[in-house]
């Protein structure tokens, strides 16, 4: 049984939709990130799941009991829906130790004096947090008061957590610190965790499933690895991955045998569709993921799929980014070591496997994949 639902839910402020007509369906133990750029309705949502915000119209349900409908008029308030949050400002309170801060919650929840012994014992040590548990927040690096924030969250055990970008306070080599735990964390609370971010690396290597947003509407609703390799639309395709998907606009055409024509600015192409499907439209734009664009360092003239020139080329040691001039267009291509290609090198390229995207210009949804080889 989904332990979350959201139907239909709509959240106006004036005359603006912050998040439109929005169905959602979370299943107990999801780790779900809502993604989208800042002010697409992420907050929004997660505020409306909460209760900290009253949906203009729609229905949520938590486990086996509806706490929003605004058809039979039902509004549980927050301390009542059973759920936990961490915000982007975890103010700790700067009076009260680690310790104390952590049973406060249980405190007021009446909890007994051995009970909350224990289960504050509990999280300092799942959170790694038990030398400090004296000390005041300001004793404390930036990691380790988010730590106790996270520890004051769990400490109730909510069944659902609530995380508003939690870890953006965070310089770069703690957030990946923290992403690990939460994803550890995630497993051992065996919680269900919703969580808010912009930034796509994030929501990529934390959650089972990525709502990806803009302007209060769903783009897509799917697991990490299908939106970065099957992304429903120009936007998901775009946001999601880093360096960026390459897009290059072409004419289509379909072929007897089931191949489409492809005519872009700087080549022409053969696609290889991967399933049977209908194009009706003949302006496309063709997704190429920067990994699947393969470099053949020696240059033999139309040997290799299409000439180019090495545009600008960023090694990072693990990897390598290189920017490709082909015609006119600049394309971008990761390789997997690194390689130092003097600019305006001459080199050949190709396209690898057979997840290349073929869009729909006009409606910019994504028609299929499939290998496209150079003509
Ligand atoms: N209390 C409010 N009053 C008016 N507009 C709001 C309020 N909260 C959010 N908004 C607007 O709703 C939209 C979505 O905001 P929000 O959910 O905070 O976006 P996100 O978290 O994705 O950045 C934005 O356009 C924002 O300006
Ligand atoms: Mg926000």
């Amino acid at each position: 049984m989904p332990e979350i639902i959201l139907e239909n839910i709509t959240k106006m402020f004036g005359k603006t939709a912050a998040v439109d007509h929005l169905d959602l369906l979370i299943h107990s133990g999801d780790f779900i990130t809502l993604l989208g750029p800042s002010g697409c309705g992420k907050t929004t949502t997660l505020r409306m799941i909460a209760g900290l915000e009253t949906p203009t119209e729609g229905k949520i349900t938590i486990g086996d009991r509806v706490v929003f409908s605004s058809e039979d008029g039902i509004n549980i308030p927050p301390n009542k829906r059973d759920v936990g949050f961490l915000f982007q400002n975890y103010a700790l309170w700067p009076h009260m130790t680690v310790y104390q801060n952590i049973a406060f919650g249980l405190e007021n929840l009446k909890w007994s004096k051995p009970d909350i012994e224990s289960r504050v014992a509990e999280l300092l040590a799942l959170l790694k947090i038990e030398p400090f548990s004296k000390r005041y927040p300001s004793e404390l690096s930036g990691g380790q008061q988010q730590r106790v924030a996270i520890a004051r969250t769990l400490a109730p055990n909510p069944k659902v957590l609530f995380l508003d970008e939690p870890l953006s306070n965070l310089d770069a080599k703690l957030r990946l610190e923290m992403r690990t735990e939460l994803k550890r964390l995630h497993l051992s609370t065996k919680a269900t965790f919703v969580y808010v971010t912009h930034d796509q690396l994030e929501a990529m290597t934390l959650s089972t499933k990525v709502c990806l947003m803009k302007n209060g509407i769903m783009q897509q609703y799917a697991p990490p690895l299908e939106v970065y390799s099957q992304p429903a639309n120009l936007f998901a395709a775009d946001f999601v991955g880093n360096p960026a998907m390459n897009f290059i606009d072409a004419k289509a055409a379909c072929r007897p045998d089931g191949s489409v024509g492809l005519k872009a600015d700087s080549f022409s192409g053969v696609f290889m569709p991967d399933e049977k499907f209908k194009l009706d439209c003949s302006d496309v734009v063709i997704g190429i993921r920067p990994e699947f664009i393969g470099i053949h360092d020696e240059f033999q003239p139309g040997l290799q799929g299409l000439d180019a020139t090495v545009y600008s080329n960023m090694p990072s040691g693990m990897e390598t980014t290189v920017k490709l001039k082909v015609g006119e267009t600049i394309l971008t291509s990761v390789i997997f070591r690194g390689v130092d290609y003097p600019v305006d090198k001459k080199v050949g390229i190709s396209f690898l496997g057979d997840d290349i995207l073929l869009f729909d210009k006009e409606s910019g949804l994504k028609l299929v994949s499939g290998s496209l080889k150079t003509e």
